[in-house]
């Protein structure tokens, strides 16, 4: 390419397009001048070459597996830090002093209730209604009750709207878990940490006194650091499109809630928990390898594949060895969903047809597998997932906000319909 340009020969003429660079991965051709030189739009449904934005919160090396939180390693954070540090990163862009830790932990502790009457709207769902159709009404509802924290413009209504939704979300989701199952809600405590919490809140009940266990606290803690943020992915994406339009920010966490819950994204580790349960056994794994291959099946192998990950996810790593660890404090020896889970993982990162499309175990492979372990029915996978990504979701939006260059997203489109045409009576048709 010429010096930071691009020139698209169209229609005779010659248009020259600015070149943008990163800190680290791919330069963008910056189109927006495109139609008003050219008259024609780019085209990619699916954003396979499009970048959406400009973002210095996450980076995603996808054929290296490498996953970078603000320039820190995955792996890193998972390692050595808790998940309201990594909280304090996403949102603040450095990692926390002690002092400010442990000011950000004592925040967040008490903004875990949410008003006593949104209780009432609990009853409102039917007992067996999918916790992720509960936790998408709640969220939304949120902008009924917290009216001082919806003013996009003002920077501290957006920080305790940010506050609130990572600090209110666990509680939210545990209430719809015990609205599922006919238990009693449990209030959060506040000399519990956040995963703790969310696990007292999630199974103790009034008869007696829960003992969270510490190993499988620091493992659910280690899941949602796994699943915190993750650049532009369909979610994240919807997030900003309906923060562009100066929606607050609790209705635009429950757009994100409700793309989550696709089956191709963030509803991917109920869908491959079930999948494993019905592969069953080891020997039935072939019949459902041959079925992902077959392009009349609409079966996919649920947990493989990623959009821009052509190697290993490095989350999905940090996941399996978290998912023995939960195995083994539990006791749980010979589970057949993990043999399954790693005969399947086995033999299709042997077989051509995966190689050839890069296909390896994403996040969602190994989740299921530990959630399930630690005692979350499968209903409640995803709602996890966007407790964690509750907090990537808000970090984006604000950068989204501040972005002095920010205007509604409005895509154009290819259209194929029909031509202009006179309206014709219905005696005439
Ligand atoms: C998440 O974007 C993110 O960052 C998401 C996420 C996050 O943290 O936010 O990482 C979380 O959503 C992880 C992904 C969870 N979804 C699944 O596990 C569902 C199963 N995976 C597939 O649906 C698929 O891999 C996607 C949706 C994840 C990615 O789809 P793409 O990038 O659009 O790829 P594609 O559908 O064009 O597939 C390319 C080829 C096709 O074959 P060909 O037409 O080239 O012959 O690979 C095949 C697909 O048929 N393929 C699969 C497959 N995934 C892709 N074949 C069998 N099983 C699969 N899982």
């Amino acid at each position: 390419m010429s010096e930071n340009k691009a020139t698209i020969n169209l229609a005779g003429k010659s248009v020259e397009m600015p070149i943008l660079d990163g800190t680290i991965g791919p330069s963008v051709v910056d189109i927006g001048k495109l139609l008003s030189q050219t008259g024609v739009f780019t085209f990619d449904p699916g954003f396979l070459s499009t970048a959406s934005c400009e973002s210095k919160i996450t980076y995603i090396d996808g054929d290296e597996g490498i996953l970078l939180h603000r320039g820190y390693p995955i792996e890193q954070l998972a390692e050595n830090g808790d998940f309201l540090e990594t909280c304090y990163l996403l949102l603040h862009g450095e990692l926390p002093t002690a002092a400010e830790k442990a000011d950000f932990d004592y925040r967040i502790t008490r903004h875990t209730m949410i008003h006593e009457q949104m209780a009432i709207f609990y009853r409102g769902f039917r007992r067996d209604a999918h916790p992720m159709a509960v936790v998408c009404g709640v969220v939304g509802a949120l902008s009924a009750f917290y009216h001082d924290s919806t003013d996009i413009n003002d920077p501290y209504q957006r920080m305790v709207a940010s506050m609130r939704l990572i600090a209110k979300m666990p509680t939210i989701a545990a209430m719809a878990y015990k609205y599922n199952v006919g238990q009693p809600f449990v209030y959060p405590k506040n000399d519990l940490d956040y995963a703790s919490n969310f696990l007292n809140m999630c199974f103790a009940v009034p008869c007696e006194e829960y003992k969270v266990n510490p190993i499988l606290a620091r493992a659910l803690d280690r899941i949602f650091i796994l699943h915190a943020d993750h650049e532009q992915n369909a979610s994240t994406s919807t997030v900003r499109l309906a923060g562009s339009t100066g929606a607050n920010p609790f209705a635009c966490i429950a757009a994100g809630v409700a793309a989550l819950w696709g089956p191709a994204h963030g509803g991917a580790n109920e869908i491959c928990l079930r999948m494993l349960e019905e592969i069953g056994t080891v020997d039935r794994i072939p019949e459902f390898i041959a079925r992902a291959k077959d392009k009349n099946d609409p079966f996919r192998l649920m947990g493989f594949g990623h959009r821009v990950y052509k190697n290993y996810d490095p989350r999905a790593k940090i996941m399996q060895k978290t998912c023995h660890e939960v195995l083994s404090e539990l006791g749980i020896k010979d589970d057949p969903l993990l043999d399954v889970a790693m005969e399947l993982e086995r033999i299709a990162l042997s077989d051509e047809y995966f190689i050839e499309r890069k296909l390896y175990p994403n996040v969602d492979f190994y989740s299921g597998i530990t959630l399930k372990a630690m005692g979350f029915p499968l209903t409640m996978f995803t709602v996890l997932f966007a407790v964690a990504r509750t907090v990537g979701w808000i970090s984006q939006w604000q950068e989204m906000i501040e972005d002095p260059n920010q205007k509604i997203g409005r895509p154009r489109q290819l259209y194929t319909g029909p031509g202009s045409r006179d309206f014709i009576p219905i005696s005439k048709r």
